[in-house]
């Protein structure tokens, strides 16, 4: 059967994600059979690489719980917002404040109080049994610029990774209102409706990237030549970005010299509602590769980009 084995020989840059019986369902659900065989091969690799071992009333109480978590940051996070703050600088001379280390100390030990045996890795306060096979990826403003600046577009990401790969997601965009929530046994919501990502072309695209200060010359010639090739480019939005992909309104995000807590979390998001997320050379996510991404709203529109970037 030549589609399928092109389907499958197509989804090599992207094996490995966990199999998800409701992720091939969303895909029928979307009339994309491509897709199906797609994920249909992923899941079928995956199974025989490692069974993943979550039921969904498991999965349902991380997510009740990630939920909790973004909850308690929002009440830290909106005390501090438009509010007069000292803002220091970091060894990276990125900004950080006083809302930052308390929303993610607060995060942290709300972690470790409900699940001791699990690990945490923070943006601001580091790691504590990362080697553990369930470990919580936090970054507690994403966005600290717009949150000093006094610009609703910053986010909480919180994020649960198995064995290094993103299990499951939450993006809090507190100032707006907004939460997302990702894996793939239920898919992704937006305020718990289910949302997906756009089924648009390469050029009706619209691409973004929070800046080019993160790219290298390389990189920012790749962005140059896909950006081109799309209807518009934009910058700034941190993690909105990402999680308007997720809701069918960006189409394209291109990023650079990425932290793990800038990403991870919202990896299931994005393929929750449909979306595709690599690194720059097609490769998943995780907790060893993650400093930069390609995330396209469905898997042509990602294989158009990476061509266009790879080709440059
Ligand atoms: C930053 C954001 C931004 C990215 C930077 C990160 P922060 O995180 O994720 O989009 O361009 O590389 O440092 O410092 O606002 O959490
Ligand atoms: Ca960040
Ligand atoms: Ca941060």
């Amino acid at each position: 059967m030549p589609v399928f084995t092109e389907a499958i020989n197509r989804s090599a840059p992207i094996l490995g994600q966990p199999p998800s019986v409701n992720r091939c369902i969303t895909a029928l659900k979307k009339r994309s059979i491509l897709r199906f065989f797609l994920l249909t091969a992923q899941d079928h690799n995956a199974s025989m690489d490692k069974p993943v071992a979550f039921s969904h009333g498991q999965i349902k109480d991380f997510l009740a719980f990630a939920n909790s978590l973004a909850d308690l940051a929002r009440s830290i996070t909106m005390r501090f917002f438009r509010q007069h703050l000292n803002i220091e600088n970091k060894p990276d001379a990125s900004p950080v404040t006083i809302a930052d280390k308390n929303t993610e100390l607060a995060l942290q030990q709300a972690i470790l109080k409900r699940y001791p045996e699990h690990g945490v890795s923070g943006e601001e306060h580091g790691e504590i049994n990362a080697h553990k096979s369930l470990v919580w990826v936090i970054d507690p403003i994403d966005g600290t610029k717009s949150f000093v600046s006094g610009i609703p577009l910053f986010g909480t990401l919180i994020g649960l990774m198995h064995k290094g790969r993103p299990l499951l997601g939450v993006a809090d965009i507190p100032a707006l209102n907004e939460r997302w929530s990702g894996s793939a046994t239920f898919g992704s919501q937006l305020n718990k409706k289910s949302c997906q990502s756009a089924n648009t072309t390469l050029e009706d695209a619209r691409i973004y990237c929070t800046s080019l200060d993160m790219l290298d010359n390389r990189q920012q010639q790749q962005f140059s030549t896909l950006s081109q090739q799309c209807r518009f480019r934009g910058f700034g939005g941190d993690c909105y970005n990402y999680t308007r992909l997720a809701s069918g309104s960006i189409d394209i995000v291109m990023e650079a010299d990425l932290k793990p807590c800038d990403i991870l979390p919202l990896v299931p998001i994005i393929e929750g509602a449909g979306g595709i997320i690599t690194d720059l050379a097609g490769q998943p996510l995780t907790m060893t590769n993650y400093r930069t991404a390609l995330a396209a709203a469905n898997l042509t529109l990602h294989q158009q980009a990476l061509r266009a970037i790879q080709q440059t």
